[in-house]
């Protein structure tokens, strides 16, 4: 996850094996206009950029203005940023038919209405457009999947009473319906498990602890005692339980769909 890689020097295994394909796509389908979905830190996009060597058109979206001005990523030349909740963005969508292919990586769970934005990503694709998705697989079929899971599920189920988040886990299977409710044609799906170096498992494990002592602090201004009680309990449980096992982020799934037609 790119965003991530920002904290060591080595690019995630992840990143690159979904560079990789990536890239093939491009190469396939001969796109020219690249739109990131939810690109975070524009990261993915300026790597794409230097390997390609600046010959496309590429577009990160996300929700910039929640964020402070010096981390929010500046475009230039063929590079652009447009926030989620801009002026920009609704013109976009209402002109429809903008990209050659649509990657967004690790967003699809975190997708208030899943529904609605994969239809936007629909909409927002040429007609012979693509849509590449990777997300995490949320398989709960191994004993090393629980502590990553469970820190997932308590912090859905911590920022839904919080009032600010919502979050939906799938696995791949589960995902692949939505896609079609959506309006879209899954062309092909994998499930895969990547490599993941003790020196990822070391950060990521960090990266959810300190997630935990965010929690921490924000339920201790929680109005309802019961909730503050309640969720107190589990985080001390889920550090302890992240402390054990580590994080491991090593499953994922990747769909590629198109417009139907
Ligand atoms: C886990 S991060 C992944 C960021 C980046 N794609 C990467 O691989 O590092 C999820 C990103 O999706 C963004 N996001 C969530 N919902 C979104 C939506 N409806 N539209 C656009 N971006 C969204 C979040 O703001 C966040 O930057």
């Amino acid at each position: 996850m790119s965003s991530k890689a920002a904290r060591g020097n080595k690019l995630p295994v992840a990143d690159v094996s979904l560079d990789r394909a990536i890239l093939g796509l491009i190469k396939r389908t001969g796109a020219r206009a690249v739109c990131d979905y939810g690109c975070g830190d524009g990261a993915l996009l300026k790597r794409l950029d230097r390997m390609t060597g600046q010959r496309l058109q590429l577009t990160g979206i996300d929700y910039f203005s929640s964020r402070k001005k010096e981390d929010r990523p500046k475009g230039a030349g063929n590079l652009r940023f447009i926030d989620r909740v801009s002026r920009e963005y609704r013109r976009v969508v209402e002109q429809g038919g903008v990209f050659d292919l649509i990657v967004s990586a690790f967003t699809l769970h975190h997708f208030r209405r899943p529904l609605e934005e994969l239809a936007v990503l629909g909409r927002l694709l040429k007609p012979r457009g693509t849509l590449f998705l990777a997300d995490l697989e949320f398989a709960n079929d191994s004993g090393d999947q629980a502590a990553k899971n469970l820190f997932s599920f308590l912090s859905e189920e911590f920022h839904t009473f919080q009032g600010t988040y919502h979050r939906h886990h799938y696995t791949r299977d589960e995902a692949l319906p939505l896609f079609a409710a959506a309006g879209l044609a899954v062309r092909s799906s994998r499930s895969l498990t990547v490599d993941f170096p003790g020196h990822e498992r070391k950060e990521e494990t960090g990266h959810a602890l300190r997630n935990l002592d965010r929690m921490r602090v924000a339920n201790r201004k929680t109005a309802n005692a019961h909730q503050r009680r309640y969720f107190d309990a589990r985080i001390e449980q889920m550090a302890a339980l992240v402390k054990q096992h580590g994080i491991d982020y090593s499953r994922l799934f990747t769909v590629t769909a198109a417009r139907r037609p």
